[in-house]
C-alpha cells in the first residue's frame, strides 16, 4: 500500500527555507507548503491519506489528529454541539478528556453507572446505558477501556439506533481493532476517536477521528477546525498513515491468547492488554520487573498491566513469562481503584 506521506517526505527537493520551522533542517519535519499540503483543508497527500485512512476504518471520512485522542474527543463533542445536542451520557470512569471537553463545550454530563468488581471498574450494561440516555442527547462510552473490556457494543448500537441518537466511541485503546470488526469502535459508531499511538506503531499524539456517515463528516470537521493545531507534526501524520496501514500479527494475537492462559491474566477481549492480578505485592513485582528491563504500562495497586502491539515479539512475552514465574500474586481489593485510572470526580 503506498504511505502517500512517507513518500512525499522522501522525495523532497533540497531548498533554502524561508518558512518554518525555525531549525531550518530538512528532512521529515516540515510544515505546511506548496508541496506538502494542508491539514485545514486538504487537497493533495493528506487528502490522499485521509481518505485511505477512512476506506481502511469503515468511515466515510477521517481525520488526522497530531494531538492525541484528546483532541478527537474534543472534536466528536463539537460536533454534537452544533448538532444541538445539550447533553451526553457517558461512564463515570470515563477519561478525563471527556469531562474537560464537556466543561469547556458547556455541555451537560449525564453519568452512566459504573460498578466495580475485582478493583476494576466494569464496562456499563445496556439497562444503566439506557437509564443514562433516556436523560440525554447522545451516548459516549470507552471501548475498549484500559483493561481490556468492551461495552455490548451491538446492544449499545441498538438502543441508540432506537433512540435516535448517535453513539460516540472513544476508541483511544483500540486501534489496532480495525481488523476484528466485532470488536471495532467503527462497526458500531456515528463518531469515534482511534488511539493510532497507543497500540499501532505510531508516533506518541498520533491519532484518527472518524465519521461514519457523511451527514456527522461536516460537523466533525468543524470540531477538528477547533481542537488541532495548526501546525500540524509531518513526521506524526506519516507515522499515523504507517500505522493504519501496518499489517495485522496474528501468530503475535495467538501467542497472547496463550499466555493469558498460562500465565493467570485477567480473561479479556482485548489481546493486546495482559492484566496481571498482584494485589499487595503490585509495587514488588514491578520492581523485579523493571530491575530486569520489563516495564509494564501501569500498576493500579491491584494489577500490572502489559500493553502490547502487533510490534511487540513473541520472545518479549517469553521473557515476561519466564519471569512471572518466581513472583508472587496476591488477592486484589475491591478498594484499590485508584488514581492510576481516569475517574470522574464531584469536583468534575
Ligand atoms: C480512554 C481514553 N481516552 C482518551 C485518552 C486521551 O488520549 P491521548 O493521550 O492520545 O490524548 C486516553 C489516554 O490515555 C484514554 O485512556
Amino acid at each position: 500500500m503506498i504511505l502517500h506521506i512517507a513518500r512525499m517526505l522522501r522525495s523532497q527537493k533540497k531548498h533554502i527555507s524561508f518558512h518554518t520551522p525555525g531549525h531550518k533542517r530538512a528532512g521529515e519535519d516540515i510544515t505546511e507548503l506548496s508541496y506538502s499540503d494542508c491539514l485545514l483543508f486538504p487537497t493533495g497527500v493528506l487528502k490522499r491519506a485521509e481518505e485511505d485512512i477512512a476506506r481502511i476504518l469503515g468511515g466515510a471520512r477521517s481525520f488526522l489528529l497530531t494531538d492525541g485522542s484528546t483532541s478527537g474527543v474534543f472534536s466528536m463533542l463539537y460536533a454534537l454541539r452544533t448538532a444541538g445536542i445539550r447533553s451526553v451520557a457517558a461512564p463515570v470512569f470515563s477519561h478525563p478528556s471527556v469531562f474537560h471537553a464537556l466543561e469547556a463545550l458547556g455541555l451537560e454530563f449525564v453519568p452512566v453507572v459504573q460498578k466495580t468488581a475485582y478493583g476494576l471498574p466494569l464496562q456499563p450494561t445496556e439497562e444503566e446505558a439506557r437509564a443514562a440516555l433516556a436523560r440525554a442527547g447522545a451516548l459516549l462510552l470507552t471501548s475498549p477501556d484500559y483493561y481490556g473490556n468492551f461495552p455490548e457494543l451491538a446492544k449499545m448500537r441498538a438502543l441508540c439506533q432506537g433512540e435516535k441518537k448517535p453513539l460516540l466511541l472513544d476508541g483511544a485503546h483500540g486501534a489496532h481493532l480495525h481488523f476484528i470488526p466485532e470488536l471495532y469502535a467503527g462497526s458500531y459508531a456515528d463518531l469515534w476517536v482511534d488511539g493510532v499511538h497507543k497500540s499501532l506503531p505510531a508516533l506518541t499524539q498520533g491519532a484518527v477521528v472518524s465519521a461514519k456517515a457523511e451527514a456527522w463528516a461536516s460537523p466533525l470537521h468543524e470540531g477538528v477546525l477547533h481542537f488541532r493545531t495548526t501546525s500540524p507534526s509531518y513526521p506524526i501524520m506519516a507515522s499515523v498513515e504507517r500505522a493504519v496501514k501496518y499489517p495485522r500479527n496474528l501468530s503475535l494475537e495467538r501467542a497472547a491468547a496463550e499466555f493469558k492462559r498460562e500465565n493467570g491474566c485477567v480473561c479479556n477481549a482485548d489481546w493486546t492488554k495482559i492484566l496481571i492480578p498482584f494485589g499487595k505485592n503490585c509495587d514488588a513485582a514491578q520492581k523485579f520487573l523493571e530491575e530486569r528491563g520489563v516495564y509494564p504500562e501501569f500498576n493500579d495497586g491491584n494489577y500490572l498491566m502489559f500493553y502490547l502491539s502487533p510490534c511487540n515479539r513473541e520472545r518479549d512475552l517469553k521473557k515476561l513469562g519466564r519471569l512471572l514465574r518466581g513472583l508472587p500474586r496476591g488477592e486484589v481489593g475491591e478498594d484499590a481503584l485508584s488514581g492510576h485510572i481516569p475517574m470522574y470526580t464531584e469536583k468534575e
